[in-house]
């Protein structure tokens, strides 16, 4: 049985590779959300509800191979059954604007990325290669996010749609996946002072399927999903996250500081360089954009 969707509320996940702003900029936006007087649920993936944290350590902890890939998917999508059941339905039918750090498009980019053929060896991107715990950058994270905890790598694509459609069964209003470069990404990590070992372990090469995955899943979805130009000051990638954002939240115009660019489109320091723009190519309707 599929979990049902109630009327009311807005349901928004961040998502995109490893370390291009998804929590800077859920947080970013929840504040401006509160600001406007709505109420806001944060939460993440894998967990974001008591039991789906419990099978969050499940599949965190213990030795790599404690879980075959099947038995992983599973896991995953037991605790995001539990997260929607006790946490995003609930506060969806408050009328809440639910903000959740992950959610089933990382389980269908990270599990294809780790079958693709050119892929790390599977062992290093599910378990001793997965970035670990206490990693400078990640200690006050509210996520780890990899290959490991965000997906089910292993899992055959078919298995991971079916298994989404027969248990989960609705997809969030409004995804917005932050495009970042991995080597950016990665400067990002070094400049807070991380170690960044998850790059070196996981590969270049890796986290570039990554993005790319995403970024093809923005191309099939175009009126689900807005790729977010992640590059420049936070200030900037928010501004393209709220106007992004608005028509769902209509309550995000006049939220914000006023900053060049944000009610205009003007040329952004990284204008012209042929990456994606925050709202390109989806027709969508920008709301913020008369903010
Ligand atoms: N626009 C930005 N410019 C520079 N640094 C940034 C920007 N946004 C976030 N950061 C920093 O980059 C690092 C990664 O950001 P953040 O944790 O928000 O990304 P994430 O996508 O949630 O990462 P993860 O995949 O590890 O959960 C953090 O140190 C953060 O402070
Ligand atoms: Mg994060």
């Amino acid at each position: 049985m599929t979990a049902a969707r109630p009327a009311g509320g807005v349901f928004v996940t961040f998502e995109g590779g490893d370390g291009g702003g998804k929590t800077t900029q859920l947080r970013r936006l929840a504040a401006d959300l509160r600001a406007a007087g709505r109420e806001v649920v944060e939460t993440r993936e894998p967990g974001g509800a008591p039991g789906a944290e419990e099978i969050r350590s499940l599949v965190l902890e213990g030795a790599a191979g404690r879980w075959s890939p099947v038995t992983e998917l599973l896991l995953f999508n037991a605790a995001r059954r539990d997260h929607l059941e006790r946490t995003v339905l609930p506060a969806l039918a408050r009328g809440a604007a639910v903000l959740c750090d992950r959610f089933a498009d990382s389980t269908r980019v990270y599990q294809s990325c780790a079958r693709d053929a050119d892929a790390p060896d599977h062992s290093r991107a599910h378990g001793a290669g997965a970035p670990d715990q206490s990693s400078a950058r990640d200690a006050d994270a509210p996520d780890q996010s990899s290959a490991r905890d965000a997906g089910a790598p292993g899992a055959a694509p078919q298995m991971v749609e079916a298994l989404h459609a027969l248990v989960i069964g609705m997809e969030p209003d409004l995804t917005l996946i932050l495009d970042l470069d991995p080597e950016l990404a990665l400067a990002r990590g070094l400049a807070r002072g991380g170690d960044e070992t998850r790059f070196e372990r996981l590969g270049l090469g890796f986290h570039t399927r990554i993005r790319d995955g995403f970024r093809a899943l923005a191309a099939a979805h175009p009126a689900r999903c807005r790729l977010i130009d992640a590059r420049g000051e936070p200030d900037e990638v928010a501004a393209r996250v709220r106007a992004a954002a608005a028509a769902h939240l209509p309550e995000l115009a006049g939220t914000g500081a006023p900053r060049a660019g944000d009610a205009t489109g003007a040329p952004r320091a990284e204008a012209g360089t042929g990456a994606p723009r925050a709202e390109a190519g989806t027709g969508a309707p920008r709301a913020g954009d008369d903010a």
